[in-house]
């Protein structure tokens, strides 16, 4: 009896204003690409704290990719070049725990890259295909129950987003 291929489970956290519309391009274009990515649309790649992907994996994703605009082209100002901070961090992290970074992929599509999201998405699923199942990490610190902003390790101060993102209340 032959056993089926590996298929990897990936999270795909996807800012709403540029990679979530780029999505929709690669849809609305028909293009092809795996569908192993389930996606979770937020407002801004600075909403994305290291403990949703810490969760991601946690409950079992295999990969996690975050997709959001350009560095400059941020709808909520510098928030996506926080992100590449965190972005680090979690890397840092998983890679203490023996997790390659290629399991974890921050990139950046607009509204009217379809075929780059097509190709992201792709790329990412054979990359996570190819290291196999992923293994069991230890719970978040605070069990992903929440997050603290008031101590925030990147020393980011969110007031700015929260001013213009009623996704953070
Ligand atoms: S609005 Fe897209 S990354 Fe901030």
């Amino acid at each position: 009896m032959n056993t089926p291929p590996f298929e990897p489970k990936i999270i795909g956290f996807l800012c709403n204003w540029c990679s979530y519309a780029g999505a929709d391009k690669a849809g609305a274009a028909q293009l092809n690409y795996p569908p192993n990515v389930g996606t979770i649309r937020v407002m801004c790649t600075g909403r994305i704290d290291p403990q949703f992907v810490l969760k991601a994996f946690a409950e079992g994703a295999d990969g996690v990719v975050v997709l959001g605009c350009h560095p400059g082209d941020c709808h909520y100002k510098e928030q996506n070049y926080r992100m590449i901070q965190r972005h680090r961090l979690t890397v840092k992290f998983l890679e203490q725990f023996g997790i390659p970074a290629d399991r974890c992929r921050l990139d950046f599509v607009s509204a009217a890259e379809g075929e780059k999201f097509a190709r992201v998405i792709r790329e990412t699923v054979e990359a996570v295909r190819a290291l196999g199942p992923m293994p069991k990490l230890p719970p978040p610190p605070d069990g992903g129950q929440g997050v603290d902003r008031s101590d925030r390790s990147d020393g980011s101060d969110r007031s700015d987003h929260h001013q213009e993102c009623s996704c953070c209340h």
